[in-house]
C-alpha cells in the first residue's frame, strides 16, 4: 500500500488505523460555571445538551448567575445541588471545593461575562467558580456573551488574549441580534453548538491506551554558557513539543513536560518543569523516568557544551577564541538504556539528509521502541508552523505528512497510543 511521499521518499505503510486507537473510555465530567448574564436563560439547555451527549454536568453559579436562572432549575435538569458560595460549610463537609477542582475533567464557563473574563484574567479567586479554575489542571472552555461593545472593548480583548495564551479554548461568541437591542459579535454559541464541539473532541481525543498513564517528555532547546551572558544554543521554538505535550494531555495522559527555554505557555492541565542546560534536563528526566510509561524525547539537546563556562565575561581581546566543548549526556538513551521500569521510549531526529538511515541507525543505536524522523534546514522544521513526521519501530513505518503542528502532534499521539498499547499487551 502506498500511503504518501514525503521527502521524495514514497513511503510503504503497515495498516496503522490512527482512528481506531482513539475512543471515549468514560463519561465525561463536565463542571459548568454559569456567570450572570442574559444568556444564562440558555443554561438549563445546555445542561441537557451535554447531558444527553453522555456527560456528567456539576453548575457552579456566580452570584449575579442566580438573577437571571434558577438554581433550581439547574439542579433539576443536572441531577445534582448547584453549588455557588466558596465558603459554603454544608457543600465543603461533603465534595469541597478542592476535591471539586479535581474532580472536572473539562471546565466549561458559559456564559463567561466579561467581567469574569477580566477576573479570570486577573487570576482572581474571590468566588467558588474562579476559585475552581485555580484550583484545577482541567481544561477550561470558554462561551463568552456579551454587549458587542463591551467584547470590542481593549481591555476585554486585551483580557481575552491573556486567557488564549494560558491555552484556554474560546468557543464564539457568534454575531447578530443581542438581547440588549446592538447587533454585532457577542452572542453566545447555541447550546448544541457548545455541547458538540466539547464532546466531540474530547471523543476524538480521549485514548484508553493513555488514559491516567505518565508522560514524560521533553522540549525546546538547551543553552550552555559560555560565560554569564552567551550560551551555545539551537533554533529549536519548542512548537512541537508542546503541541505533543497538549494533544498527550488531551489524549487523557497525565503530562510532565521538562521544557528548555522557550517563549511559549504550559498547554492547559500539564505539568512544565524549566531547566536551561542539557545537564540540568538530564538530571530532571531521570530523577522522574521509572514513574513514566511512556518517555518522549522531543528537546533539541545540545550534544556539546564548553568544557569551561568563563566565570566573568569574555572580553574581546584576541582576533580568534577557541572554545574546548565536552560532550553531554544522551538524556534519551540513557533513559532507553535503564534495566528496571524502563518507560516506553520515543525519539526524534532532526535531519538535514538521509532522514531514513538516520533514524533507523537511531531507533537501533539508542534502544528506542520508536523514533519520528523529519528533514530540517531552509525553513523546514524548527521555528516552522507545519511539519512531517515519518515514524519508525520495530517492525513498522508510518508516514505523517505535510501539515500544521498541532494536527501532527494528535497523529503522532495516536501512533504513540497505538505502539504503545501494542508493547503492554503481550
Ligand atoms: O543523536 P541525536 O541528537 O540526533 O538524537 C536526537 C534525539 O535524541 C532526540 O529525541 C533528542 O531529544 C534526543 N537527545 C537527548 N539527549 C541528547 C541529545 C539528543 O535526549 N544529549
Amino acid at each position: 500500500m502506498e500511503c504518501a511521499t514525503i521527502f521524495g521518499v514514497s513511503m510503504e505503510c503497515p495498516r496503522v488505523n490512527v482512528a481506531s486507537t482513539v475512543s471515549v473510555e468514560k463519561s465525561q465530567k463536565i463542571l459548568l460555571g454559569v456567570s450572570g448574564g442574559i444568556a444564562a436563560y440558555k443554561c438549563p439547555e445546555l445542561v441537557r445538551r451535554l447531558v444527553e451527549r453522555g456527560a456528567t454536568v456539576q453548575v457552579v453559579m456566580t452570584e449575579a448567575a442566580a438573577s437571571f436562572v434558577t438554581p433550581l432549575s439547574l439542579q433539576a435538569v443536572s441531577g445534582r445541588p448547584v453549588r455557588s458560595a466558596l465558603l459554603d460549610p454544608r457543600a465543603e463537609a461533603g465534595m469541597d471545593h478542592i476535591a471539586l477542582a479535581r474532580w472536572a475533567d473539562q471546565i466549561l464557563i458559559a456564559p463567561a461575562t466579561a467581567h469574569l473574563i477580566a477576573r479570570l484574567a486577573c487570576g482572581l479567586a474571590d468566588d467558588l467558580l474562579t476559585t475552581l479554575v485555580l484550583a484545577s489542571t482541567a481544561p477550561v472552555t470558554v462561551a463568552p456573551a456579551m454587549n458587542q461593545q463591551m467584547w470590542q472593548h481593549p481591555a476585554t480583548v486585551a483580557n481575552v488574549e491573556t486567557l488564549r495564551r494560558r491555552g484556554y479554548r474560546l468557543l464564539g461568541p457568534a454575531a447578530g441580534a443581542q438581547a440588549c437591542g446592538e447587533t454585532g459579535p457577542g452572542r453566545m454559541l447555541e447550546p448544541a453548538d457548545i455541547a458538540d464541539a466539547l464532546l466531540a473532541d474530547a471523543a476524538a481525543g480521549t485514548s484508553a491506551a493513555l488514559a491516567g498513564r505518565h508522560v514524560l517528555l521533553t522540549a525546546g532547546p538547551t543553552r550552555e554558557a559560555i560565560d554569564p551572558v552567551r550560551y551555545v544554543g539551537n533554533r529549536s521554538s519548542g512548537k512541537m513539543g508542546y503541541a505533543l505535550a497538549a494533544a498527550l494531555r488531551r489524549a487523557g495522559a497525565e503530562v510532565t513536560l521538562v521544557s528548555g527555554p522557550t517563549a511559549l505557555p504550559a498547554p492547559a492541565g500539564v505539568t512544565r518543569i524549566d531547566v536551561e542546560t542539557a545537564a540540568e534536563m538530564h538530571a530532571a528526566v531521570m530523577a522522574r523516568a521509572r514513574d513514566a510509561a511512556i518517555f518522549v524525547a522531543a528537546a533539541a539537546v545540545a550534544d556539546y557544551r564548553p568544557a569551561a563556562p568563563h566565570p566573568g565575561k569574555l572580553k574581546k581581546h584576541a582576533d580568534t577564541l577557541t572554545l574546548e566543548l565536552v560532550r553531554n549526556p544522551d538524556i534519551l538513551a540513557d533513559v532507553a538504556a535503564l534495566t528496571a521500569d524502563r518507560p516506553f521510549t520515543v525519539g526524534f531526529a532532526a535531519e538535514t539528509d538521509d532522514v531514513e538511515a538516520h533514524a533507523l541507525a537511531k531507533l537501533h543505536n539508542k534502544g528506542l521502541d520508536m523514533i519520528a524522523a523529519n528533514r530540517v534546514g531552509s525553513g523546514v522544521g524548527f521555528e516552522a508552523d507545519d511539519n512531517a513526521l515519518l515514524v519508525f519501530w520495530h517492525g513498522g513505518r508510518h508516514a505523517l505528512p505535510m501539515m500544521p503542528k498541532p494536527a501532527l502532534a494528535e497523529a503522532l499521539t495516536a501512533l504513540i497510543a497505538d505502539r504503545y498499547a501494542a508493547s503492554t499487551s503481550g
